[in-house]
């Protein structure tokens, strides 16, 4: 990449913490993320698929500081935030936001949208005044489709999709330069992720902010995205840019997510053979030896079982975590 990334994760590992219960109480450390790496550039949108529990949350948690990592750096807009604390974490961390998947649970149910969104300028001392941050919420509320008349009313009031502009709406206040967005389509009717996904990239195109985009919906994702990556079992497996990843697809896991989604022509749906062996997720308390997807790869032999595959160059921009494929 040639412009300086805004957001540079490298060999990030974060660990959870179990209690098991019992009268001896015993803690358990499990690896639920492990050397995970990515850029985002000014203005791109890297999506991140997986499926549940493979540890996506956890990376966009760990980007913004919400969780702590065990091992790596996260470099963002030039300064490494890794290890940051106090004053200068915080000026930093106002640049990051996140977008949740319900902004219900997020937007407190006590506030009108004026005091939700007004709320981020007051804490952070950037409105003169009173009537300053009330200016400043009503053109943001413009900015994401909403009506003037929506800051005196409650979250409650709303439609699934107008709260989710709400939560952007939050979200845009500092200005920030980087969006996790945390599945924010995921709850919304199918008729309202577009419009919603629109506005984000709207968003992106006027303000040149990038996004960490988390989904399980690889149609929402192929429709953002300027490059992809998919986690499994706490790894990146496979990593390009969209229309590599869409079209020539390298890792097994990968091809599984693709043949699952489904297509509009039923002949061709059905001449797709069924890639994966069906399986439980990966339980990352006892997981697999050697390559965490072996146990449903259909590619695998005895290496598989045994070392772990890295993150390799198999093509300009493309890379992927397999022994046996290559682009
Ligand atoms: N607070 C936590 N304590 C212990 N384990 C957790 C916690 N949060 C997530 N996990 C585990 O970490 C793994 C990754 O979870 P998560 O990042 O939420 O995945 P995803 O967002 O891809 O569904 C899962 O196995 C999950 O059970
Ligand atoms: S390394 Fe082996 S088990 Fe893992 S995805 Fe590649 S072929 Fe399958
Ligand atoms: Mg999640």
């Amino acid at each position: 990449m040639t412009v300086a990334p805004i957001l540079s994760v490298s060999g990030i590992a974060i660990d959870y913490e179990l209690s098991s219960g019992g009268l001896f109480r015993k803690r358990r450390t499990v690896n639920a993320v492990s050397d995970v790496s990515f850029d985002i550039a000014p203005g791109e949108t890297l999506g991140l698929v997986g499926e549940s529990g493979s540890g996506k949350t956890t990376v966009g948690r760990a980007v913004l500081r919400r969780i702590p990592t065990v091992a790596g750096r996260i470099v963002f807009d030039g300064h490494e935030i890794t290890d940051l604390k106090g004053e200068a974490l915080r000026r930093l961390r106002s640049r990051m936001q996140i977008v949740l998947q319900d902004p219900y649970t997020s937007l407190n149910p006590r506030m009108t949208v004026m005091d939700i969104v007004a709320e981020p300028f007051l804490v952070h001392g950037l409105a003169a005044s009173v009537d300053d941050a009330r200016a400043l919420v009503l053109d943001l509320l413009d900015r994401v489709g909403l009506p003037r008349d929506a800051a005196e009313r409650y979250p409650h009031s709303f439609s699934g999709g107008q709260r989710q502009r709400i939560g952007i709406a939050r979200a845009l206040a500092l200005k920030p330069a980087l969006i996790v967005a945390d599945e924010p389509v995921s709850a919304l009717d199918v008729s309202v992720r577009a419009q919603v996904v629109n506005l984000m990239q709207d968003l992106q195109r006027d303000l040149g902010i990038s996004y960490l985009f988390i989904a399980h919906d690889l149609a929402v994702v192929r429709h953002i995205s300027h490059r992809v990556a998919i986690m499994y079992a706490g790894s990146i497996v496979e990593i390009g840019a969209r229309e590599a990843i869409y079209s020539r697809p390298i890792h097994p896991y990968t091809e599984a997510l693709l043949s699952a989604v489904p297509i509009a022509d039923p002949k061709l749906q059905r001449a797709r053979r069924r890639i994966v062996r069906p399986g439980e997720a990966v339980d990352i308390a006892d997981p697999p030896s050697g390559c965490r997807f072996h146990p449903r790869c259909p590619l695998a032999t005895d290496r598989c079982k045994q070392e772990a595959p890295h993150l390799t160059r198999k093509a300009e921009g493309h890379f992927a975590a397999c022994w046996n494929r290559d682009a």
